[in-house]
């Protein structure tokens, strides 16, 4: 937890945009409401439209309002320490006005120069403000623009908002320009993912029990599946959607790291440098994917009509002809002791049946032991643990039982644990723990650039291939599905998909005799 006695000036550069509203400032209103937040903790944002304090307020009072249990009184309190400032940080002609409204502020807080930049602009403005805050003197040099006598030398931070380059060379780029200006120990390429406390407990999960990582591994798991599934469309976010696709936008950015977690060694401690190292292990054991076999490892998708919705294809902003993937799912290898032979599959789109993010491990099948009165095999459905990241945050492990009466019936039941009812609170939201882990210097939940760039590597070969077949094997599939035929196929020969309807129906009825199991391998 962050020390209470922080001081930190945290600038936001693109304040006036929509992460800013609907996420960070909010983030920030929360950890105040629960007396998180460090009371030397102040916010300026910064950003071209002509907005005053009061305006600036005004917009990220949208989002705070929105929040259940909120209090004017406590929205009123904490307002005053939201502050803005209108310029252009891409420009170093604006640079001498930003310099003095951080002097300003570093004065009136106490503090003591410490200074958390965080990147929420456009990506092309990324190294041009780098750059600024490199010429401006502030990162690097004698501190004398915020440093008062007696106080220890102050700490400048960055936190850089995804997409973290468009491709492996441009993040290679951003990552050059990043170490001209800062240490590396002061960069926090952020994953909101990572913020997310069911995450965050799957390392709790794994290496505070014993019971699961002697099974963690070839020898009893068949295959994994990671779901990013969502409900939601472009968003009117077609400027930077179209360009990015699915591909990029969430397993680039999230569905990769979040296998590295599922699938790491054990760290020797949860320092942010062992955490890191281990997950960069697991992210450089991933098979490279070869170009010619692209078309058998990744599916692709573009939602279409479903009932009132439109298209991806009609949705504003979005060029005609786009082949940008809404939907991709990726099957791959991982080249090392523990997981030689267990097949991963990622999935991910928008306008999917429901918003779900999963991992679900699925154990290798029980031996055949069991016959019915008839000497048919009773197939034992094999163990599947399912964590749910979000929403109905919790865990739940498939085991097989016998139905209480005469006769050998086998049927699958539930140990289920539900976060919230366990330990009776709501999950903060991932951006506030991850702002509270950033002002405290704590890169625990940050990408190192090793990992951003591994990640880049694993996608490249898919990336070049799409981009140089335009549309081929792009299926338009509907909205309210779980996405194209493809992704089924990619999966078939391990199984299927766990979609919760189906998991739902099929856990219904007992099992006698030879039922069929569609999920076991032949
Ligand atoms: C963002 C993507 O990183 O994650 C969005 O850019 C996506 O396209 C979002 O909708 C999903 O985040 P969450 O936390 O709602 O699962």
């Amino acid at each position: 937890m962050a020390d209470p006695n922080l001081a930190c000036l945290l600038v936001i550069f693109g304040a006036s945009g929509d992460l800013t509203q609907r996420k960070l400032v909010p983030a920030l209103f929360e950890l105040f409401t629960a007396g998180l937040l460090p009371a030397r903790l102040a916010v300026l944002g910064i950003s071209r439209s002509p907005l005053g304090d009061d305006g600036f307020r005004e917009r990220c009072k949208r989002g705070c309002a929105a929040r259940r249990g909120y209090a004017e009184i406590e929205w009123l309190e904490f307002a005053q320490r939201l502050h803005y400032h209108a310029a252009d940080a891409s420009q170093t002609g604006d640079w001498p006005s930003i310099v003095e409204e951080l002097q300003v502020l570093c004065q009136r807080y106490g503090t003591g120069g410490n200074t958390l930049f965080y990147l929420s602009v456009a990506p092309d403005l990324y190294e041009p403000i780098i750059a600024n805050l490199g010429t401006a003197g502030l990162v690097k040099g004698d501190k004398s623009w915020c440093q008062a006598e007696g106080q220890g030398t102050p700490r400048q931070r960055i936190i850089v908002e995804k997409p973290f380059g468009a491709d492996l060379p441009s993040a290679e780029r951003l990552n050059r320009a990043l170490g001209k200006v800062f240490d590396d120990d002061d960069v926090l390429r952020i994953d909101h993912y990572l913020g997310k406390e069911t995450v965050q407990n799957l390392l709790v999960f794994r290496f505070a029990n014993v019971l699961f990582e002697p099974l963690w591994n070839r020898q009893y798991v068949d295959n994994v599946q990671i779901t990013a599934a969502e409900t939601v469309g472009l968003e009117s976010r077609a400027g930077y959607y179209d360009k990015s696709g699915a591909l990029r936008d969430m397993i680039q950015s999230h569905l990769l790291q979040l296998m590295a977690v599922v699938a790491m060694e054990p760290p020797n401690s949860f320092r942010a440098a062992d955490l890191r190292s281990e997950q960069r292990h697991l992210l450089e054991a991933i098979r490279p994917i070869a170009y010619e076999e692209v078309p058998a490892v990744a599916v692709r998708g573009q939602y279409g009509r479903g009932g009132e919705l439109s298209a991806y294809a009609e949705e504003p902003g979005v060029p005609a002809g786009s082949s940008c993937e809404t939907f991709a799912a990726l099957k791959l290898a991982v080249d090392n002791w523990r997981w030689d032979g267990v097949p991963f599959f990622l999935r991910t789109g928008k306008r999917l049946r429901r918003k779900l993010t999963q991992f679900v491990i699925n154990f290798k099948p029980a031996p055949h032991l069991f016959r019915n009165v008839d000497g048919g095999h009773l197939r034992p459905r094999h163990n599947q643990l399912v964590v749910n990241v979000q929403p109905d945050e919790g865990i739940s492990l498939r085991f097989e039982g016998k139905v209480p009466g005469q006769g050998l019936r086998l049927k699958s039941a539930l140990l289920d644990f539900d976060y919230q009812e366990q330990f009776q609170s709501v999950p903060f939201e991932a951006y506030a723990m991850l702002l509270l882990e950033a002002i405290a210097g704590d890169q625990s939940h940050f990408k190192d650039r090793h990992e951003v760039e591994a990640a880049w590597r694993i996608v490249m070969p898919v990336l070049d291939y799409w981009r140089d077949h335009p549309g081929a094997g792009l299926e338009i599939y509907g909205s309210g599905t779980w996405g194209p035929a493809a992704a089924d196929t990619l999966i078939r020969p391990c199984g299927r998909w766990r979609n919760p309807e189906s998991e739902a129906s099929r856990a219904a009825g007992p099992r006698s005799g030879e039922a069929a199991n569609p999920e076991a391998k032949a």
